[in-house]
Order: structure tokens, then sequence, then C-alpha cells
């Protein structure tokens, strides 16, 4: 959090929104849908690819003002399973905006102790895409600051029936009878390893989760900004914690219940406090 208060202008919006926030009630993990880049660009007259370019510019800033809050996970729904159906121009372009996103952030990610991982059915991405991320994850692997998660070809059904048939597997290799339980389960989803997320935030003012995390949303909160994407910065990433931390969460229980975050799982390979990650603060602008 201190990081974020020292590199918020003094007299800012941000500033004033961050001095709100209770930093010991941080959403150990957000998660995003990142909605309107074509709608963006159409309202400028502008091709659809444009909206997806200044796209790249609100992931940039989410990341790190997460990384500067001291938010443990991040996980941004790239593309969906779904989005293959788009024109191959768009697809492609989605492509090099991500490749070239990770040639040249690499280098401030891993110095800013950012630690990316990547969900979904990855083997069906384009070569050179896989490899970069291969690449950009084994350089990211040991850090223990913010656990960024971006969703590729990624679908929340699909995450189930890949992890029904990765349990069927093991039986039979293993020889023992199915049977698992809510907790054996999640470790066979992409996510195993970090906690629900506790904030789902989707722009451009639709109000459905679109196949995204549908195992992990179970009592997530959801804040819905009618912003388009590339227009989501800093200011708008506050308000939705701000309003996070107005909400009473009672995992179905009665509000004066203890609270379960003490129950939560560790984040694999990172820090599972909600402490500062290391050098935050030091991405270049
Ligand atoms: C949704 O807008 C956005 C996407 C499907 C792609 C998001 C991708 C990026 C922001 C760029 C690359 C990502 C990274 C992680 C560097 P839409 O096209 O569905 O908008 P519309 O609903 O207005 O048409």
């Amino acid at each position: 959090m201190k990081h974020f208060l020292a590199w918020a202008k003094s007299g800012s919006r941000e500033l004033e929104l961050a001095n709100r926030i209770d930093p010991k009630r941080l959403p150990r993990h957000i998660a995003v849908i990142m909605d309107g880049n074509g709608r963006w660009a159409k309202k400028r007259f502008l091709p659809r690819a444009a909206g997806h370019r200044a796209g790249v510019k609100s992931v940039r800033s989410t990341i790190e003002a997460c990384s500067r809050l001291g938010i443990d996970a991040l996980t941004l729904y790239a593309f969906s399973v779904e989005n293959w159906k788009r024109p191959k121009d768009e697809v492609n372009t989605l492509w090099s905006l991500l490749l070239s996103y990770l040639r040249q952030e690499l280098d401030s990610l891993t110095e800013n102790g950012v630690r990316l991982q990547v969900i979904g059915r990855t083997a069906e991405l384009p070569a050179e895409v896989q490899a970069e991320l291969a690449s950009a994850i084994a350089r990211t692997a040991g850090n223990t600051g913010l656990t960024l998660t971006v969703a590729l070809n990624y679908g929340g059904r699909s995450e189930i029936v890949d992890a029904v048939n990765q349990v069927i597997a093991d039986a039979r290799t293993k020889g023992d009878a199915v049977r698992v339980d809510e907790s054996s389960f999640e470790k066979y989803l992409y996510t195993a390893g970090l906690p629900d997320p506790d904030l789902l935030i989707r722009t451009s003012g639709e109000v459905r989760v679109s196949n995204f995390l549908l195992w992990q949303i179970a009592y997530t909160e959801i804040w819905v900004t009618d912003k388009f994407w590339p227009d989501f910065r800093e200011a708008d990433l506050l308000e939705a914690i701000l309003d996070f931390q107005g909400r009473e969460r009672r995992f179905g229980g009665l509000s004066d219940e203890p609270s379960t975050e003490g129950d939560e799982p560790a984040l694999v390979g990172a820090s599972a406090s909600s402490s500062e990650p290391p050098a935050a603060g030091d991405f270049s602008e």
C-alpha cells in the first residue's frame, strides 16, 4: 500500500481514494473481465484493433496499481475459448499485442516481483505465443510479489471438464476408486494454489460472468463499471476496492460469525500475506 501512496500525486483523486482504503482488508485476489475494447474503438470511428491496443495501457496500469497496493493476485481474462470465433485478423492482433507486451514489460515485471502464470488450454495457442509465455513464466517463477494470471484460450466449463478428465486419468493410473471432495477437486483446476477471487471487476456495463472462473467465483463480490476497458485506470480500481470493503461477506453464514479468512489457502510460491511486494513502485512510466 505504501508504494501506491508514494506513487499517487499529491492532491490527486487516486491519493484521495487510496487514503480511504483499509490496507488490512485488501482483496487478496482480484479477477477482471476486460470488456469494451471494440465499443471504445467504435465510438471513436477507429478499427477494433485500436481498442485492443488502448486496452493494453489499462492492462499495464492495473498490474502496476495492484502491485503497488500489495494485492496478492490479479487474474485477467484476455482470451476466451469462444474468442476464436472472431475474425482471424483480430485474433492475430491480440496475439501480437500479447507478444509485444511480454517483450517490452518483462524486465519491469521481473524487477517488481511479479510472478506470471497462464490458465486455459494453452497447448492450442500459436507456437510463438507458447514459447514467449514459457520463457516469461520461467523468468518470473521465483518472484514473490503479485501473482499475475492471464487467462488465455480459457473457459470455465472447459476448465471443469479438463479437471474431471484429469481426476479420471489419475484414478486409472493409481487404480483407486474415484472420489473427490471440493478441496481435492480444486487441486485439479488450472487455478490450483490460488485463493478464490474476492473481487471480480467487469467493465463496459455488462452484468454477466461470460464463462470466467465459474467454480472459483462462488462467493466472489462482483463490481461492474460502465467504463470501457481502455478507459479503466487506477482510480476505477480503487473505487472497486472501496466498494468491496463496504460489503458484508457472509459466505452463506450470519453476519456475526467470525471471519473465515484465516482458512483460505496460501498462494503457492508467492507471499500469502498482503505485505508489500519487493520494490514495487519502480515500474517505468
Ligand atoms: C474485450 O473487448 C477484450 C478482449 C477480448 C481482449 C483483451 C485483450 C487485451 C486488452 C490486450 C492483450 C492482453 C494482454 C494481457 C497484454 P471486446 O473486444 O469484447 O469489446 P466489445 O465487447 O466492445 O466488442
